[in-house]
């Protein structure tokens, strides 16, 4: 059978047709019973007058409880002033599944009680909203990369060693070969794919054990990683900023209803246009200080300084050039300070924060021979990562984009846990 579905109606005008959902809501008026069915892909109203169908099934769009399976049977007509622009005249009303006391009503609930239903939960409106935009940035990410001539390259998840510190990994038991732990970003690998492509990218899911319960934070989520031979930071920052144009003017045009559901205000989206402002990480201590915080120079900046800096500009700002301390080890020192790496943080305004982290990565064997040392990190388990600097080792960058702080900036969330289908935080793993 032919599905037809809620988004397609403007092609069945006039027609009988037949929709299968769920109850979304519903109401009655003397002779009349409105059901708001949704399937999806939107809400339509669906109108029942008594005398148009049998008594029973006029009662059974009384009767029915939130969230019943049905499937209904009508006319589409205009109709500009119901949701969605249709309006279905009803003439028939099959029961597939009569549910009855659906616990998520459109009253209040706490977050906790939202959560243990998540897979309940992600039927309401705006979670639908947010599932919709979600997928319209997978999207345009996967777009902006495949248009511009990258591989997509999947990394291992199952990883021997550490990429962002040894203090947030996760470990699992690995056979007779110890242990093998969750992969933190698979920018060591995408750079082995660099080094074979010339430009790639990879898009999956990564696993920090962050023990900070912030609203930034998850311990399982979703990062794309473009990394490209021959770049330097500047070209990774054109890449950055390019890229974050493509992605928010591309879902304020295509996704606009679903923002309006989520009463996102799209006014500093609008700004997301190049050029975006580049600061160092020295001027940002100076905003700082400026603004009066007591920050020292050398530490990384927490949530609350990157929230003071960006909401110095209307639109993202990149700052560059970090203290080298408070960085990776791959990161390449800055020639003229060697106390700076050549980092990249892209902060979101509105109070996002960081959304990117990136860097020129260190191309000479020595140094990096030495940074490792410098970290404690094992060196056999590096071993194949230093062979890309043994063998024609070249100048590249690259950088991470969180798919779920990307989500939840556009969106307008106040938390992360909002942004990704069934989250994973340190007090949570179910359902
Ligand atoms: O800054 P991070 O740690 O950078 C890396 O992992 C690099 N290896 C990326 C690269 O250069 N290829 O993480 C990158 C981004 C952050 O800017 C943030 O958006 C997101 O990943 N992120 C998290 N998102 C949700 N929960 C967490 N615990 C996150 N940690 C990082
Ligand atoms: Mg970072």
């Amino acid at each position: 059978m032919q599905q037809i579905h809620i988004s397609n109606l403007k092609d069945y005008v006039g027609q009988e047709i037949t929709l299968q959902g769920w109850l979304f809501n519903k109401r009655s008026s003397g002779k009349v019973r409105f059901v708001i069915l949704r399937d999806g892909t939107g809400y339509l109203q669906c109108v029942f007058f008594k005398g148009n169908v049998s008594e029973e099934i006029f009662d059974s769009a009384d009767k029915l409880g939130q969230e019943s399976s049905i499937e209904i049977t009508g006319k589409v007509k205009e109709e500009p002033r119901a949701i969605g622009g249709f309006e279905l005249d009803s003439t028939d009303l099959k029961i597939i599944q009569a549910s009855q006391e659906y616990p998520i009503t459109p009253k209040d609930h706490g977050i906790e009680f939202l959560l243990d239903n998540r897979h309940l939960w992600l039927r309401s409106k705006k979670q639908v909203a947010i599932m919709q935009v979600r997928h319209r940035i997978i999207k345009a990410i996967r777009d902006y990369f495949d248009e511009r001539d990258y591989t997509l390259m999947d990394p291992p998840i199952l990883t021997p060693n550490a990429v962002e510190g040894t203090s947030t990994l996760f470990e699992t038991p690995y056979f007779d070969l110890g242990t093998a732990y969750l992969t933190q970003s698979g920018q060591l690998y995408a750079e082995a794919g660099a080094m074979a492509l010339g430009k790639v990218y990879t898009f999956g899911p990564t696993f920090r054990a962050e023990k900070s319960k912030t609203r930034r934070h998850l311990t399982e989520f979703w990062m794309v990683e473009p990394e490209v031979a021959f770049a330097d930071l500047d070209d990774n920052m054109d890449i950055a900023e390019e890229f974050l144009e493509y992605i928010v003017q591309t879902v304020l045009e295509e996704k606009d209803e679903e923002l309006k559901i989520l009463e996102r205000d799209t006014s500093m989206l609008q700004n997301v246009k190049r050029p975006m402002p580049r600061i160092t990480y020295d001027e940002a201590v100076e905003l700082l200080h400026k603004n009066g915080v007591e920050f020292e120079w050398g530490k990384d900046l927490g949530g609350t300084d990157e929230t003071l800096v960006s909401n110095q500009f209307d639109k993202p700002v990149m700052v560059h050039r970090y203290p080298a301390e408070v960085k990776a080890f791959y990161m390449k020192r800055d020639p003229e300070n060697n106390n700076l790496a050549l980092a990249l943080d892209v902060l979101a305004p509105e109070g996002y924060g960081e959304i990117i982290g990136g860097s020129q990565r260190e191309d000479n064997l020595d140094e990096l021979l030495d940074r490792i040392k410098e970290h404690n990190l094992p060196q056999d388990t590096f071993e194949w990562y230093l062979d890309l600097r043994r063998y024609g080792t070249v100048p590249h960058s690259g950088f991470g984009l969180g798919l779920e702080r990307t989500v939840s900036w556009i969106c307008g969330l106040d938390h992360l846990r909002e942004a990704i289908p069934f989250p994973r935080m340190i007090y949570r793993n179910t359902p």
